[in-house]
């Protein structure tokens, strides 16, 4: 049975699925590849972030499911397979097999958290300006997730390596 009247316009409604089948797909990425980094880490920094990966990856399966479960709520199908998930999402796997050294792999998540927080922030307008208080208040709650696990994972690194992320990142900002 479909959605009969929820009180959103079916356009809206439409397009608050669609930006959260992209935010759902980038964070079952960013979970894949952080529960990866938790197994593979190695080096000094491994207790520490073996902890802070297995930390966040738990946050993460959670938010999966919860923004799932809001698309299903707005009337439409979740995407729930792999390839699914790499066609739509934000953020991208790395494509070697090898895992990447400690500090590149706190990078690549804080990159990660940032590129999500940037859609989600657009997703939380768009949700306001439909009227769809619950879209937009799950989004809130992700955000402020996304951007606090980017500020831990900024202060893990070392002053040269933060300069080289805020390249990295803004040259990502200005290819879009
Ligand atoms: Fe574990």
């Amino acid at each position: 049975m479909s959605v009969q009247d929820m009180g959103l316009k079916s356009a809206d409604r439409k397009r608050v699925a669609q930006g959260l089948t992209r935010v759902l797909a980038s964070v079952y990425v960013v979970y894949v590849k952080t529960h990866n980094y938790h197994w593979n880490v190695t080096g000094p920094l491994f207790q520490p972030l073996h902890g802070l990966f297995e930390e966040q990856y738990m946050v993460l399966a959670k938010a999966v499911d919860e923004i799932a479960e809001r698309i299903r709520s707005l009337g439409y199908r979740a995407p729930g397979t792999m390839q699914e998930f790499l066609k739509l999402s934000h953020v991208q796997e790395e494509g070697s097999e090898k895992a990447p050294e400690a500090e590149e792999m706190v990078m690549n998540l804080q990159r990660d958290h940032e590129a999500i927080s940037g859609a989600g922030r657009k997703l939380i307008h768009l949700a306001s300006e439909a009227g769809d208080d619950a879209t937009s208040d799950l989004m809130t709650k992700q955000l402020e997730f996304n951007e606090k696990t980017a500020w831990m994972l900024r202060s893990f690194l070392t002053p040269a390596a933060s300069v080289n992320s805020a390249l990295h990142t803004q040259a990502l900002d200005s290819a879009n």
